[in-house]
């Protein structure tokens, strides 16, 4: 007799095999009784007969609660009505531990009743689900990467460079240097590291101190950066559509079963293929005014207005070339139109937003340090950030993409909050 996993029950069809895992239900009829078992890798239904268990096993049927974790030993049967395919005839039965007055009970709570709960609301099917989507889009990103040639690089979290913008960032004391920030991002690094690899990626956790409270912003998230040297803007934008596409399909294809559990309509999904549509910032602009929204030439896309904008087309679109003022600084310059920078951002469809920020870099040393002095940005910090423009300067660009965002997304989940097992809002530092 061996312990195996529910997953596993097809191989061990007629044995006797023990399953540990956490009771879901129990329900009985006198002589037969049924508990839903739960291991993690899948769910089965265990059925006793009075007639037939030991006594133990029929009193401690009887002093089981949602959650109790349990070994349940039985034999395997093949039973084409229930979810799995199979049942467990039990034969033996063990309290491993008690679970009692579990405070998630089947009937319907509160958001903010689940997140303090967030420990143990993980272990409901939903969230399961959307856990497995979020690691497939990893595992899929790393795939993906490694066959394309890309150096994973690892950069560091605690910074002396601000990355983005100075509004919102975390700082600690850092011994006699003064201050360190938790990084914004890892861009700047893949950056230097670009210029020793050619194509590269960070992947880790990035920091913002965002004060907004909307379903589209966490303080702690995951940010995806890949860097490619001799890339430009267009390149950079093909790689993405490329990107996308490949994580969208091994979500479809390996994650069906979750995808159904969270009810996603799958249909939107597999609309995203490449190429993806591309619109400018101007033209955008002059589109929204027509949709209604007021947003003036020279300010940022709002949350309503890629909302807006990204109803018009039935996949990710791309909007390009956005006015420097409203974007950061390492950002190159339009040479056909100064007043913008060769940027985009990837907007989800679904109301979703941005997914994707990215750039081609400034490469011109001079125009560089015009943008750092002119942001009030403390030149001697980004010292080694301009010698990458003085040996050797290259046309470069990369993106970051979001992973809460990215996996709320192709889960359908209103909120990013869901898309992390443990998620950091300004609010939220528990558990
Ligand atoms: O547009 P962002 O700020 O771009 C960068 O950080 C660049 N350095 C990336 C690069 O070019 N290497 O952020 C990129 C993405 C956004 O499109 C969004 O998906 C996500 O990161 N993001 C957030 N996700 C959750 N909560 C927040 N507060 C986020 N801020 C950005
Ligand atoms: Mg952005």
């Amino acid at each position: 007799m061996s312990a195996v996993q529910i997953r596993e029950l097809r191989a061990h069809a007629g044995k006797t095999v023990t399953l540990r895992g956490w009771v879901v239900t129990t329900r009985s009829s006198g002589k037969i009784a049924f508990v839903v078992l739960r291991d993690g890798s899948g769910m089965v239904q265990g059925v006793l007969s009075k007639k037939e268990v030991p006594e133990s096993a029929w009193t401690t049927f009887a002093t089981l609660t949602q959650e109790t974790s349990v070994a349940l030993t039985g034999t395997v049967r093949e039973e084409p009505r229930s979810p799995g395919g199979y049942e467990l005839t039990v034969t033996g039965l063990e309290v491993l531990g008690p679970s009692h007055e579990y405070p998630i009970t089947p009937k319907e709570h509160g958001t903010t009743f689940l997140f303090e709960h967030r420990h143990l609301w993980l272990r409901s099917r939903r969230q399961a689900a959307v856990a497995r989507v979020r690691h497939e889009v990893e595992q899929a990103i790393r795939d993906y990467f490694y066959q394309e040639g890309f150096t994973l690089v690892d950069t560091p979290i605690l910074t002396g460079a601000i990355g983005e913008e100075a509004g919102n960032l975390f700082a600690t004391d850092y011994f006699d240097l003064g201050r360190a920030y938790l990084a914004q991002t890892g861009q700047l690094y893949v950056e230097a590291a670009a210029a020793a690899l050619g194509k590269v990626y960070c992947f880790g956790p990035t920091f913002r101190a965002e004060k907004s409270k909307t379903r589209r912003h966490l303080t702690e998230f995951w940010m995806v950066e890949p860097e490619v040297a001799f890339n430009d803007s267009d390149a950079n934008m093909r790689l993405q559509e490329s990107f996308v596409s490949y994580i969208v399909v091994r979500a479809l294809e390996r994650r069906k079963e979750e995808l159904k559990e969270l009810e996603r309509d799958t249909a939107p999904l597999e609309r995203v293929t490449a190429p993806f549509p591309r619109i400018s910032y101007s033209d955008a602009v002059t589109r929204l005014n027509q949709l209604g929204s007021d947003i003036r030439w020279g300010s940022d896309l709002g949350g309503d207005d890629e909302t807006l904008l990204a109803r018009e087309y039935d996949r990710p679109v791309f909007v390009y070339n956005y006015p420097k003022q409203v974007k950061a600084f390492y950002m190159k310059e339009n040479p056909e139109d100064p007043r913008t920078v060769l940027n985009n951002d990837c907007l989800a469809p679904e109301g979703y937003g941005e997914i994707i920020g990215g750039s081609q870099r400034e490469d011109d040393h001079e125009k560089l340090l015009a943008r750092i002095r002119g942001q009030g940005l403390d030149e001697e910090a980004y010292r080694w950030y301009l010698d990458l423009r003085r040996y050797g300067t290259f046309v470069h660009s990369g993106f970051g993409m979001g992973i809460e965002r990215t996996v709320a997304w192709i889960c359908g989940i209103p909120h990013i909050r869901e898309a992390i097992a443990f998620p950091r809002q300004v609010h939220r530092l528990y558990p």
